[in-house]
């Protein structure tokens, strides 16, 4: 089926969009989801340290749980309009930029003793893609490599610059996976998580970025070692004569 010269037939046809709209509304949801959990976390903090309302301390606190109101916002916006955010919304992205405008977040989703450090080649090149499947991307990363240390560990974003690519990688010195679950972890649906703390959506849409721009998502992983999950991305390259 699908390849080949038989056509797809109406009823497959609509099974096939009806499964794209289910894993497309069950990403969203996902997402909507981990912005809820920085919320969440804004709110507990708050409620935890009540001296720490009033206080400086509180602003970055706000800042990033207005953030994550933000981009729920958008995420409902996408629900509700029903828009699919393709490469119309693509735009150029400064990846040192991006990633350091994520730090604060991510920082504070990896509390002690996870030790966070973002490792960025001095001259990186420009993304163009979509801001919002971008961040989710690395949301999604990090909390994985997160969730793979529940003792601690160290957790390392780095971002370089390779000929004609942008390599983003995520590493921990977690959990690992075996073979068999790193062989099955971009599958929709595919969680060794608890239910309620796993989706099986959050490889499965780093991998549906990746592809987006032609790149791709792989792991590297051992188990009692740690996870590395890197990204290729194509840096698309502007001829002289396209430029003219
Ligand atoms: N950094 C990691 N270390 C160990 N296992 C991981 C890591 N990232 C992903 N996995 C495995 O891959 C599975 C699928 O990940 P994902 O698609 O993000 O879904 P979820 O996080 O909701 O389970 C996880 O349940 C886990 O078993
Ligand atoms: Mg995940």
């Amino acid at each position: 089926m699908g390849r080949g010269p038989h056509p797809v037939t109406e009823g497959v046809r609509d099974l096939l969009r009806l499964e794209a709209l289910g894993l497309m509304t069950a990403g969203i949801v996902h997402d909507l989801g981990n912005m809820i959990q920085v919320l969440a976390s804004a709110v507990n903090i708050v409620e935890r340290h009540p001296e720490v309302r009033g206080s400086a301390a509180l602003q970055p606190v706000v800042a990033a749980a207005i953030d994550s109101l933000d981009r729920a916002g958008g995420t409902v916006r996408q629900i509700l309009g029903f828009v699919r955010e393709d490469a119309a919304t693509a735009e150029p992205i400064d990846v040192a930029l991006a990633l350091a405008g994520m730090e604060r977040l991510l920082r504070w989703l990896c509390p002690h003793p996870v030790g966070l450090t973002l490792q960025l080649d001095a001259v990186l090149p420009t993304l163009i893609c979509n801001r919002h499947k971008f961040e989710n991307a690395i949301l999604n990363l990090v909390l994985n490599a997160r969730d793979a240390m529940p003792e601690g560990g160290r957790l390392t974003v780095s971002a370089s610059a390779e000929p004609a690519h942008l390599v983003i990688a995520v590493s921990d010195t977690g959990t690992g996976m075996t073979p068999a679950v790193a062989a099955a972890a971009f599958e929709p649906m595919f969680t060794t998580k608890p239910e309620g703390r796993g989706t099986g959506l959050g490889l499965p849409m780093v991998r549906q970025f990746a592809r987006e721009l032609s790149g791709s998502a792989t792991i590297a992983s051992q188990p009692e070692q740690g996870t590395t999950v890197t990204l290729h991305l194509p840096i698309p390259v502007v001829r002289e004569s396209d430029a003219a």
